[in-house]
């Protein structure tokens, strides 16, 4: 996208009325005030950004990052050493906002040293009017908070943070639109995130993420296809395809496609590697899906399925809309299709009113799935889910307890079937010159594990043939076939 100088520009004009035009406008307004702050201080302006939460944060990050280096910013720097300090907050569990709090606190004295520092809060975390108020209260020092809906706003937010020089609170209830075509800073240059969709309409009665993302939406594919061109010109080998539930992509289109139609039609751009996606909710996993991922080489052997509990009742409770039963026949009939899939998935211990045999029911099920990984939760209650409200809370002591059960398991089985590829030649993307080791380099299988192997940095970014020699229990040596 096309730059605009402020200098030259009319500073009077009136901003704007369409996106993503007008914010170009306030890119260019906001990086007049970065140079006047250049300036006065003699040198360029730094900023930091800190990603709490999901892929879907990540991948606003690094539209944080293309607009603060447009901005005037440079990008990367710590907290400490920055002029302007991010976080893009998670409020999917207490811990991820106890964090969020903690690493404010210690920010306060850093702004008091440097007053022309400034903080900005975004994400999910924003969109809890508790939390705003709190920070409204208690955190006077923050400069500017935004939510998960007017994330395109960022520069028109800054420009006018400048302009008065107070406090800037913007959250929106829900997105009106998708905007495209905003610049981005890509964190790899040989993969990338691209959102499919936003938001999610399950409310699984444990998740605030429905709350504070708001209703599902579907980018057009065309824009999705666009935007992967560009990254494969770009030098991109393999996308992530990110949703809260990618197989219902699609539905609510006007002109309404499924998410393996999608993928046939990412599967045909030329040049493109390997295809990943991530969430299925198992009740949307379709027939077709299983299909296009046997005709499709590019699309990764690997399906993150979230399973959440075991327990038939629980799943009830859960609002989940599958049973063990169901569960487990999609498992085999997936393996049938496609007998060298990677399956991970997503576990809550300790919803309330989990019993030691609906307990047991999920040991159960992490014994039959047979997972490659698992990430593992103790239940976190969030103001404003139905089951926060749930009586029968599960005592820590209890819910401990079972976690650390679970967790063994699932690494027993994980470190049994890791090493059942151990012998095999398998292709890898090459991603970074191994951290260990200077003369080797890091790949990553399509099941997500990765392999060392001798090397050299030009590979990086292309896709290999590797046999895996050995297996280290979560990760492979190898050599070059
Ligand atoms: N859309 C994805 C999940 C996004 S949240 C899906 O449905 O699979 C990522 C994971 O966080 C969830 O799968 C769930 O296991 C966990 N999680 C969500 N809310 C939680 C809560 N209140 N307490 C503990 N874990 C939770
Ligand atoms: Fe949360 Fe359920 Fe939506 Fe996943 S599908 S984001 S767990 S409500
Ligand atoms: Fe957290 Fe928001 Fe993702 S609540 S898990 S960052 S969608």
């Amino acid at each position: 996208m096309g730059n605009i100088d402020w200098d030259k520009m009319d500073q009077n004009a009136k901003p704007p009325v369409t996106e993503p035009e007008r914010q170009r406008f306030f890119i260019a307004k906001a990086r007049g005030y970065v140079k006047e702050m250049e300036k006065r201080l003699g040198r360029p302006l730094t900023a930091a950004v800190t990603t709490f939460g999901c892929q879907m944060n990540a991948k606003d990050s690094e539209k944080l990052k293309g607009i603060l280096g447009q901005m005037g910013y440079i990008t990367g720097k710590t907290e400490e050493e920055a002029d302007f300090v991010i976080f893009n907050t998670c409020t999917v569990r207490e811990n991820a906002n106890l964090k969020v709090y903690g690493r404010l606190g210690s920010l306060k004295s850093w702004k008091k040293d440097h007053p022309h520092r400034m903080i900005g809060l975004c994400g999910c975390m924003m969109q809890e009017e508790t939390v705003v108020e709190k920070l409204k209260k208690s955190y006077r020092y923050v400069d500017l908070i935004f939510g998960t809906h007017n994330i395109f706003r960022f520069a028109e937010l800054m420009a006018q943070r400048f302009e008065s020089g107070e406090m800037v609170i913007d959250i929106w209830e829900k997105a009106d639109q998708i905007v495209e075509d905003l610049p981005a800073e890509r964190k790899y240059s040989f993969k990338s995130g691209v959102n499919i969709m936003f938001g999610c309409n399950n409310f699984c009665s444990y998740c605030i993420v429905p709350y504070v993302r708001g209703r599902e939406r579907s980018r057009e594919p065309e824009a999705i296809q666009k935007e992967i061109e560009e990254l494969v010109k770009d030098g991109v080998a393999e996308v992530m395809l990110l949703g809260q539930n990618v197989n219902s992509y699609g539905k609510t289109l006007e002109h309404p496609i499924s998410f393996a139609q999608l993928l046939r039609r990412i599967h045909e751009i030329e040049g493109l590697k390997r295809i990943r996606f991530m969430t299925s909710h198992p009740k949307d996993l379709s027939d077709e899906l299983i299909q296009v991922m046997q005709e499709s080489p590019k699309i990764c052997r690997h399906l993150h399925l979230p399973v959440q509990s075991g327990s038939t009742r629980i799943l009830q409770k859960m609002n989940r809309r599958y049973t063990k039963e169901s569960y487990l026949e999609l498992v085999e009939k997936i393996r049938k299709a496609i007998p060298d899939i990677s399956l991970t998935t997503d576990i809550i211990v300790g919803f309330p009113g989990e019993t030691e045999e609906d307990f047991q029911e999920t040991l159960d099920v992490v014994r039959k799935a047979r997972y490659d990984s698992a990430f593992t939760f103790l239940y976190s209650k969030r103001t404003g889910t139905p089951a926060a409200v749930l009586e029968e809370q599960v005592e820590e002591t209890v819910m401990k307890e079972r976690f650390n059960r679970l967790l063994q398991e699932v690494q027993t089985i994980s470190r049994e079937v890791c090493a059942v590829h151990e012998g095999s030649v398998q292709e890898v993307l090459v991603e970074s010159v191994s951290e260990q080791d200077a003369s080797m380099i890091t790949g990553r299988l399509g099941n997500n594990l990765l392999v060392h192997f001798p090397g050299n940095r030009e590979k990086i970014g292309s896709l290999i043939p590797v046999k895996l020699t050995k297996c280290m229990g979560f990760y492979y040596l190898g050599e070059e076939n």
